[in-house]
């Protein structure tokens, strides 16, 4: 058989949809790498053959599937510039993810630890928040990100929400804009009494509310400006979080959240970026994503003594959300 899967993969490389097709009806392994660490999907996608990547679709190919160096069929396609097994893998991937969610449900920014991290303690230093597992909760390196959001969700002025405060970057870049209240949620008890401790319970427009979002909604209002980015949580909190926006969020306000979906994957991130859009555009909200070149903000010694590095790109794309106008 081993002979068979082999072929399979050479079979792939030729774009030789005939012979895909009988190996894969005489038993041959869709799933099989060879030498190279390739499986047949990677290379018909790595090589540009649309009809022998849909074939291997329909079989059961899984289309997250992932070389040792970490690429999947999609970074290949993305890689090389095939548009059309491009758009074939991403279309999978948003089909299989809006169904199964495999992948975000693992890739929350703190991995799948299964620890609850609000009744952990975390350590703080000048350039990171840690939880107890050396995991980086918020670092640094994010300041010019946090400046972007805190520009975005300010830019109409007004009541400003902000949810998961982290090192108060956000909340510092906020301040600037002077808004006419911040609310600020935060719900781990060090994070809470350290803005305290920093003088955030005296900030005149400021409102802290200590608790998880999902439990202290009832006390929150509505808002021109809404930001979102909390730690140990899943891209279902995300969503949920989403199912609340038409209450919390005032006509014409802007919403913005922490992109960091599938930050170590190319490909992942545009499939979940496409997938947040696609989902916030069901419940009436448009999407902007505005690339930020971070490559520069990112060198190796960041990464010191952190446990997972959770953002490997090169791009980030911070999202502008607001209500699509009904056209009358
Ligand atoms: C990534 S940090 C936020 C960083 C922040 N944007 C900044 O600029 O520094 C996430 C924060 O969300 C808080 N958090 C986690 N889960 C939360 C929840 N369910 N509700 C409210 N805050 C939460 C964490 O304790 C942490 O302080």
């Amino acid at each position: 058989m081993k002979e068979a899967d082999e072929q399979l993969c050479e079979a792939a490389i030729k774009g030789d949809t005939k012979k895909v097709r009988s190996l894969i009806y005489s038993g041959a392994d869709v799933t099989h790498f060879d030498g190279d660490g390739l499986n047949p999907l990677m290379h018909a996608a790595k090589h540009g053959h649309a009809p022998v990547l849909t074939l291997l679709l329909s079989v059961g190919a899984p289309w997250n599937a992932l070389s040792p160096s970490n690429l999947s069929a999609g970074d290949y396609a993305m890689q090389e510039g095939h548009n059309e097994t491009f758009e074939l893998l991403l279309n999978a991937g948003i089909q299989s993810e809006l169904i199964l969610g495999t992948i975000a449900r693992k890739a929350n920014k703190n991995g799948d630890s299964g620890h609850d991290y609000l009744e952990d303690r975390v350590s703080f230093s000048e350039d990171k928040l840690m939880d107890s597992e050396s995991k980086a909760v918020m670092m640094a390196w994010e300041n010019p990100l946090m400046e972007a959001h805190a520009k975005a969700v300010c830019s109409g002025g007004g009541h400003v929400l902000n949810i998961g405060f982290g090192m108060g970057l956000v909340d510092s870049a906020i301040q600037r804009y002077a808004p006419a209240s911040h609310t600020i949620v935060e719900a781990h008890p060090e994070v809470y009494e350290r803005m305290l401790r920093s003088g955030w319970g005296q900030k005149e427009n400021v409102k802290i509310v200590f608790g998880r979002w999902q439990d202290v909604l009832p006390q929150l209002e509505t808002y021109d400006g809404i930001f979102f980015d909390t730690y140990g949580e899943y891209y279902e909190d995300l969503r949920e979080f989403h199912q609340h926006l038409p209450a919390l969020l005032k006509t014409g306000g802007i919403y913005s959240f922490f992109n960091g979906l599938c930050g170590s994957n190319a490909f992942f991130h545009v499939v979940y970026c496409h997938l947040v859009s696609l989902e916030l555009e069901n419940l009436g909200y448009s999407t902007q994503l505005i690339p930020l070149p971070v490559k520069d903000c990112l060198g190796e010694q960041v990464w010191e003594g952190v446990k997972q590095r959770y953002w490997q790109l090169d791009t980030y794309y911070l999202p502008v959300c607001q209500a699509i106008e009904n056209p009358e």
